[in-house]
């Protein structure tokens, strides 16, 4: 996009007069004092794995230095230190802050480079040009920068900046800067004005907690600016009317805040500047804003995630030739597509999911330039058109619609990276009209169709593969070895969850297997867990319940250390799980699921001790370990969503990937005491032993458990009385006790005698309410529950565990490290995406608990 270019054109007519003008100059001897201030600033830090600094050395002249730039006089006016691996912390005695003639200082990217920038920054009044960009300062900007009068460019982002932005009696002062970026911070309160920038060319404010109306700006005296985004914060408000009426603005980002209300007050003249508006995520509503047809030079419009209403008719957007992006997702719109025969801009990506269409529009046809096409979540019918398949169609996206055949494609660009087809009604075999010709697609889901047959082995030769799902369809015969043996060096998620497949999982996992998510349950497939699978280190999920799996516990898994969900349901798993030895194992796990196997001896209280997850503050934050990011820097990533179902309740998908535990261990054989490793599981959610042959009594310690929402220990032989402490259970909504040998009162006065009678029949002696029978003794406690919970009681069968997918895709990771505008449209999309997916994660939706568990990864 030509927007984004604004800045590295100011920054490369800069650069390239600066070193032409060094270049005369850099012959000058260096100035003694000069070079120890150099030193000086180079002592400071721990350069050891810088490859500049390493090199300056008091016996050669620092003109020479690499990262060095003099003027005639040999004094240093230019340090460009980026990429240097720097660490450490500057203060206000740096000597850096005594090379008083710098003006170009660029120390990017040095991530343990930091601290609070001191205020002897001011001392630099020579500055022009000032990137620290990816270091890791923090706290507020000192108000000395009010002294770098003649800066022009000037690029804080991605640091850990707070508080407000400089108010702008500081700001204001520097006059002749036009490029100014505080993205990805966190710098907080309301935007400052900024009247006297008239220079300014580029604000980037993106990705920090500002918030409150932005009207109070006076958009029309910052007759150059150009390019501006607010995206990612908390802005609320309305759109300043001035914004579409300015001569200069080409690009207008206001994306993910809260922006609310329409565009009625846009009235006159709309600006003819304006090529980007990117408003997607707001709260926006009213009438579909008609005037954008009159931007004749609009190039991308994004609107998606709001509320606008109204009928559309495609025809509308002829009159916007350079149109290449159109998003209009998720509104509550309705997009007629019923024209035909007009030509269509030539878009390269179209959004349109969720816009109530019923066909193909059939423009599509004629535009030939198409590379994204989003049509989910429509009501189209019938049979996707041959047409469909462009020359350079790199996404496309038909899920949730009601499709049901594929006319055979003329042509399928090899290079295509995503095809989601998941949520329609094919049926018969997978097309191999799709798969032969796909050689490089990172993404594919067919899930949740209907489709028959066997899983074609074509699918193998597809050699970028990260995600294959083809969950919840009707699949039968045998997982084709080469997915497992070939494929699993790259794939990172395999999803054939619900289909009838057969046959053994064949052992033959290679040694750099990269598989994080293994899925298989809902199958017919018996043999034994593959002794192989060791070799995915990287495993986080392994669902292999509801086959007919016959062997022993998988001790062998014990080197996936990131396993964070197993789910062994339903097989025919037998003996005991103690895997002995001290090694750790499984310091992750977050739901165990081992239920009806015959399983038995001891619980292993070895074993439970290295699930430190369980433990209270021991869960990872989500976005490092639930996140999967291709190995072949693809940008794929995707999500695991594990949902717990529990008979009559959903729980949030947030609650379950941050902070969710869950212990599944009943029907199997299970004997002996409940070990007292379980009182240590701080985080536990649910714990089930139910159907076992435990004994013992019912341990005071599962008190200790303040997370614990559901307790089953019923059908056991456990004895004893009812211990006091399990009123501290003060989340417990369900608990089951029944059909054991239990005696004594049922504790008075606590909220466990809230639950209904079903919870504690048939025990050899329990007594008292809720149960009818009397106890002989006097009780000990006389508070009576004051009124009854039963009501809301909720009745649900234990836990079975459901492993699913969303996915989404970024853009290509490995040029992030290197160009920072793609690092920025990467977050941009990274970050959308997992919203879109996760409405609930959304920052936005203030009123959900578990978003204080939500930090956006932040990440190159
Ligand atoms: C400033 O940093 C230097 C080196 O990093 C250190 O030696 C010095 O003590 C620090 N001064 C203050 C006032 O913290
Ligand atoms: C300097 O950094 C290197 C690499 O991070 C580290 O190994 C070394 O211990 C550090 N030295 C000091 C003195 O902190
Ligand atoms: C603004 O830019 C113009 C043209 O580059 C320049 O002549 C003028 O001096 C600048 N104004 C300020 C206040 O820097
Ligand atoms: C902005 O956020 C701050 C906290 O960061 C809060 O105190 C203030 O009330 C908010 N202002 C508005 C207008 O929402
Ligand atoms: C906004 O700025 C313009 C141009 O500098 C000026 O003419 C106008 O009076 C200002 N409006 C307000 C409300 O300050
Ligand atoms: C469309 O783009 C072309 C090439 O960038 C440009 O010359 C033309 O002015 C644009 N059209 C409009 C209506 O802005
Ligand atoms: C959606 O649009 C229809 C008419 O187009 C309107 O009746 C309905 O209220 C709108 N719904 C919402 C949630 O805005
Ligand atoms: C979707 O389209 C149908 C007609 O095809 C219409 O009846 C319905 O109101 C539309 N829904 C919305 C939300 O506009
Ligand atoms: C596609 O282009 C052909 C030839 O240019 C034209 O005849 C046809 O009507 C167009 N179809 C659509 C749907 O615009
Ligand atoms: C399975 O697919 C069907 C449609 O084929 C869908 O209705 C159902 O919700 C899907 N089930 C799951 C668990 O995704
Ligand atoms: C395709 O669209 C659906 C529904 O809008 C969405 O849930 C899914 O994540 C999308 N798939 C990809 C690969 O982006």
């Amino acid at each position: 996009m030509r927007i984004s270019l604004v800045s590295w054109r100011i920054f490369n007519l800069y650069i390239a007069t600066f070193f032409s003008m060094a270049a005369l100059s850099v012959s000058g001897q260096c100035q003694s004092h000069q070079q120890q201030l150099l030193l000086g600033f180079k002592n400071s830090l721990n350069s050891s794995l810088s490859e500049k600094l390493v090199k300056w050395n008091q016996g050669t002249d620092c003109c020479s230095w690499d990262g060095i730039t003099c003027d005639t006089s040999g004094r240093v006016i230019g340090l460009d230190l980026s990429y240097q691996a720097l660490s450490g912390e500057l203060n206000n005695s740096n000597s850096l802050f005594r090379l008083q003639h710098l003006q170009t200082l660029n120390l990017a990217y040095n991530r343990d480079l930091g601290g609070q920038l001191p205020e002897s920054i001011g001392n630099l009044g020579q500055l022009t040009w000032i990137v620290l960009w990816y270091c890791k300062f923090t706290g507020p900007i000192p108000k000395t920068l009010e002294k770098l009068t003649q800066l022009i460019y000037l690029d804080f982002s991605t640091n850990s900046f707070s508080g407000p932005i400089p108010k702008s009696k500081t700001l204001e002062k520097l006059t002749h800067l036009m490029h100014l970026d505080f993205s990805y911070n966190t710098f907080s309160g309301p935007l400052p004005s900024f009247t006297s920038l008239t220079n300014l060319t580029e604000l980037i404010l993106h990705g920090n907690q500002l918030n409150g109306s932005i009207l109070s700006t006076n958009w029309s005296s910052l007759p150059n600016l150009v390019s501006l985004d607010l995206g990612r914060n908390s802005f609320t408000g309305t759109v300043p009317p001035a914004l579409f009426q300015s001569e200069s603005l080409k690009a207008m980002h206001l994306a993910e805040n809260q922006f609310s209300g329409g565009f009625g007050e846009v009235k006159g003249e709309v600006s003819s500047q304006l090529e980007v508006i990117d408003m997607n995520q707001n709260g926006l509503e009213g009438q579909f804003p008609m005037f954008v047809f009159e931007i004749k030079g609009l190039r991308s419009l994004s609107l998606s995630w709001n509320k606008f209403s109204g009928v559309i008719p495609l025809s509308a957007f002829q009159k916007l030739k350079n149109l290449t992006t159109l998003d209009l997702s998720y509104n509550n719109l309705s997009v007629d597509s019923s024209f035909t025969n007009l030509p269509f801009p030539n878009v390269y990506e179209l959004n349109l999911a969720s816009c109530n269409l019923t066909k193909f529009p059939e423009f599509l046809e004629n535009i030939s330039f198409l590379q994204h096409l989003d049509l989910s979540n429509n009501r189209i019918h019938g049979q996707i058109p041959g047409w469909i398949w462009k020359p350079r169609l790199d996404h496309l996206n038909l899920s949730l619609n009601f499709l049901v055949e594929l006319e055979s494609p003329s042509h399928i660009n090899p290079y295509m990276s995503v095809l989601d087809l998941h949520g329609n009604q094919f049926q018969g075999k997978i097309p191999s009209e799709i798969v032969d010709f796909l050689n490089s697609c990172d993404f594919i889901s067919l899930a949740g169709n209907n489709f028959h047959g066997s899983i074609p082995e074509s699918l193998c030769n597809n050699l970028h593969l990260a995600v294959l799902d083809l969950s919840n369809n009707s699949l039968s015969g045998s997982i084709p070895q080469c997915l497992l043996t070939q494929m699993s060096m790259w794939l990172g998620v395999l999803n054939l969850n619900q289909n009838n497949l057969s046959g053994i999982i064949s052992d033959s996992f290679p040694e750099n297997c990269s598989l994080q998510t293994l899925d298989l349950n809902q199958n017919r497939l018996s043999g034994k867990v593959p002794k192989y699978l060791a070799n995915c280190r990287m495993l986080e999920v392994l669902d292999l319940g509801n086959n007919q799996i016959d062997d022993t516990f998988p001790c062998h898994l014990k080197s996936t250390s990131e396993l964070r969900v197993l789910v062994l349901r339903s097989n025919k798993f037998r003996g005991g799980v103690n895997c002995g030895g001290n090694n750790v194992i499984w310091p992750m796990l977050q739901i165990v699921d081992l239920a009806s196997n015959a399983f038995s001896g001891k619980l292993p209280q070895g074993l439970l001790m290295t699930w430190n997850s369980m433990k209270a503050n021991k869960v990872e934050p989500y976005s490092k370990n639930l996140r999967y990011e291709s190995p072949l820097f693809t940008g794929i990533y995707f999500q695991d969503s594990v949902s717990v179902t529990m008979k009559g309740r959903e729980l949030e998908l947030v609650k379950i990937l941050t902070i969710f535990t869950s212990i599944d261990l009943s029907s199997n054989k299970f004997e002996g005491h409940i070990p007292e490793a379980i009182g240590d599981f701080k985080a536990l959610y649910l714990l089930n032993l139910s159907n076992n042959v435990l004994t013992g009594p019912l341990p005071s310690f599962l008190g200790n458990l303040p997370k614990l929402e559901a307790l089953d220990l019923s059908n056991n032989h456990l004895a004893g009385q009812i211990p006091l402490q399990l009123a501290n259970l003060n989340f417990l909504s369900f608990l089951n006790l029944s059909n054991n040998e239990l005696t004594g009162r049922i504790p008075l006065g606590t909220q466990i005698q809230l639950f209904s009678e079903t919870s504690f029949e048939n025990n050899a002696g329990l007594c008292g309410p809720p149960l009818e029978v009397q106890c002989d003794s006097p009780p000990t406690f006389k508070d009576g529950p004051s009124n009854s919970r039963t009501g809301k009681h909720v009745n649900w069968n234990f836990v079975s565990v459901e492993i699913g997918f969303v996915c989404g895709i970024g853009a290509v990771i490995l040029p992030l490290m290197f160009c920072k505008r793609w690092r920025i449209r990467y977050y941009k999309c990274t970050d959308g995406v997992v919203y879109k997916f996760f409405p609930k994660l959304d920052p936005r939706n203030k009123t959900r608990r578990a978003i204080s568990h939500w930090t956006p990864g932040r990440r190159l």
